[in-house]
């Protein structure tokens, strides 16, 4: 006789500092409707941007263990701060001793493989959190990847904050989206591409379309991320069929359920109904 042991609780743990990685979840969502999924926003502690690499590696395993107590097998980091300060010691050093079989994946990799081919001057412009910018992630991977790009950085340290409270329509965001864009521009002039480097940042799309010349584009990470999520689940069947699929969505957040439940919507696109997590 044929056992079957596919757990029906193994839901994919989608987790940022706050609402930014409901950007990059609603394209997974899209990609892949079939799963079970639980969100979760550490938005009490949020944000991570200008954070040690002790305390955002703190809060993300913090957050990573909760999930794993929760079933999940596989966890996205749908956050570039935690994906730049946290993923590797995660991989390399938690993970083997926490539980070997489970994985933990971060956006700035399958983001790095694909965004020097969107460019025709071979010039991209990132945008991030300090600590994504400072941790050199992005050039260091894309320059794996495509050699011959050429990438330029800028910091926004001002747009998680603005965000985070609802400011995203603002004067206030006006005028940080065209100190930060002028501040990327003025590096070269014929950077043709902006990569958004924080799960935050499409909220801004439009503001920054607004203030940037035509041939500029301006690249968000959700639909890559949730293709390249799709890829490797082909490339790793056994994680896979590990996964239930009675496509169940849970939506955490550590602070209040209420501001959560308000600001997901627009993030997610669709109604959200979230449950409080005290992590202590
Ligand atoms: N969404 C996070 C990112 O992609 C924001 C980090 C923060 O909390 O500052 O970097």
């Amino acid at each position: 006789m044929l056992l079957c042991t596919v757990n029906s609780n193994a839901p994919i743990g989608i987790f940022d500092s706050g609402y930014g990685g409901l950007t990059v979840f609603r394209s997974i969502k899209e990609k892949l409707p079939q799963y079970d999924y639980i969100y979760l926003g550490d938005n009490a502690r949020a944000p991570y941007g200008n954070r040690s690499f002790e305390t955002v590696h703190e809060y993300t395993l913090e957050c990573v263990q909760w999930f794993f107590k929760m079933g999940c097998p596989l966890v996205i980091l749908a956050c570039n701060t935690a994906s730049a300060k946290a993923l590797r010691t995660i991989q390399q050093n938690d993970l083997p001793k926490i539980n070997p079989n489970n994985r933990v994946l971060g956006v700035i990799r399958p983001t790095a493989e694909i965004i020097g081919s969107f460019s025709k001057t071979k010039k991209v412009g990132v945008l991030g959190t300090k600590g994504t910018i400072l941790s050199e992630s992005y050039p260091i991977e894309i320059h794996h990847f495509s050699p011959g790009v050429k990438v330029y950085q800028q910091a926004c340290p001002m747009f998680v904050p603005l965000i985070e409270n609802g400011e995203y329509e603002s004067e206030a965001a006006d005028y940080f989206v065209k100190k930060y864009l002028g501040e990327l521009l003025v590096q070269d002039n014929d950077i043709d591409t902006i990569l958004l480097a924080c799960t935050h940042y499409p909220l801004l799309m439009k503001k920054m379309k607004q203030q940037l010349p035509e041939h500029i584009q301006i690249i968000a990470q959700g639909a890559n991320v949730a293709n390249s999520l799709d890829e490797y689940l082909q490339r790793h069947p056994e994680m896979k069929t590990s996964l239930s699929k009675n496509q169940t969505t849970q939506f955490f957040t550590t602070d209040d359920v209420n501001d959560f439940e308000e600001h997901a919507t627009v993030f997610f696109g669709e109604k959200v109904h979230a449950m409080h997590l005290s992590l202590h």
